[in-house]
């Protein structure tokens, strides 16, 4: 199937208010936005408007059932070209889908989700920056909008997408606090989607965390709080002497697009990448033991940060100080270089618009 998409261009671009020097992050939106519609039976209107103000029921069933969930995805400035280059979109077209079947939400098509996008970043190109550690931030995103108060699925959704340019969204090393108290997502439940609410009850125990000094939460599994899972936004990788280990996936915490992309990188770079189990105890040994080198978490927004050390039960563990960058230094180059066209995208991840 195909999906015509209409094109309604602004007569106001913001274009000129832009410094790409000075961007920060999520808080600069482009020109346009994409929209399409579910009416219960079928996807329709899909089309490009200029970015502004949806206007919605109080009733809206997202709002109160939270049918609700997203992704994040970046294009980056070809270097030669200086021309966008979409990382790996498909593999967020596919996450989504996996969201909207745990939420009883539809499908979104190949095809809507991928000429929606591309029509859109094509029209917005001109917002991707061209400077160092700039790249243009994708929204895809689906919520439910019968006005109808009840608990059930609702019958109309509307999917959209809109960009930000974004600079780096860390800018230092991290602390981390390991979580014992609170669970981001249990056994059965969501924790493998975006859905909007994984992020809302993750605000009280990261705010408890930021109070205490730290960055971010390091989650760990909800039955034992031993086992390492994930941060708020990212997967993590713990590097020891001789190999790289990151938490296997289960259905509690999120599939990263970017830690898939940093395993066969690394496999690419010539080390050994394990997924299994990881201890928090593991950790705190085996950096007394001198053979954790480095800790680093990955993500789309985040890109690839390295971790200043982590906090457990009261302590506080440095790893940085101690350790040292040289795998993550690597990966971090060698990803660099392929979403900005600089060195040979092995595995095809980059889509030209
Ligand atoms: C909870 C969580 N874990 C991990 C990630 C990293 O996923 P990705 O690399 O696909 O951005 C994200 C960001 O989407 C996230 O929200």
């Amino acid at each position: 199937m195909s999906f015509e998409i209409t094109i309604e261009k602004t007569q106001n671009s913001r274009i000129n208010q832009f410094d790409p020097q000075n961007i920060g992050f999520g808080k600069i939106f482009t020109d346009h936005m994409f929209l399409a519609n579910w009416n219960g039976s079928e996807w329709t209107n899909a089309r490009i408007e200029p970015y502004g103000p949806l206007n919605l029921s109080p009733a809206t069933s997202a709002i109160h059932y939270g049918q609700s969930i997203f992704e994040g995805m970046k294009a980056f400035a070809d270097k030669k070209t200086g021309k966008p280059l979409l990382f790996r979109p498909r593999e967020n077209w596919k996450r989504l889908n996996r969201s909207a079947e745990r939420m009883v939400m539809p499908v979104v098509p190949e095809d809507l989700f991928m000429d929606g996008l591309k029509a859109l970043i094509q029209l917005d190109a001109e917002w991707v920056p061209q400077t160092e550690g700039g790249s243009l931030y994708i929204r895809p995103f689906m919520f439910a909008t019968d006005d109808f108060i009840g608990v059930k699925p609702s019958e109309n959704y509307i999917f959209a997408i809109f960009c930000c340019p974004v600079g780096p969204y860390y800018t230092k090393a991290l602390k981390i606090k390991v979580e014992e108290e609170f669970s981001r997502a249990a056994p059965g439940g969501v924790g493998f989607t975006k859905c909007a609410g994984n992020y809302g009850a993750a605000m009280y125990p990261t705010m408890r965390a930021q109070q205490e000094g730290y960055d971010q939460v390091l989650w760990t599994d909800p039955l034992t709080h031993t086992l390492v899972e994930e941060t708020g936004t990212t997967n993590l990788f713990a590097v020891f002497h001789n190999e790289v280990i990151t938490p296997k996936l289960g259905n509690t915490l999120l599939a990263g697009i970017t830690r898939d992309s940093v395993i066969q990188g690394l496999r690419e770079l010539g080390h050994s990448v394990i997924e299994r189990e990881l201890s928090v105890d593991e950790l705190k040994e085996r950096l007394e033991e001198g053979e954790l080198k480095e800790i680093f978490i990955t993500g789309t927004a985040a890109t690839l940060i390295r971790i200043q050390g982590f906090g457990h039960a009261g302590e506080y563990f440095e790893v940085l100080d101690q350790g040292s960058t040289a795998i993550s230094d690597g990966i971090k180059q060698w990803l660099d270089a392929i979403r900005h066209g600089e060195a040979e995208d092995v595995f095809s991840w980059n889509e030209s618009v």
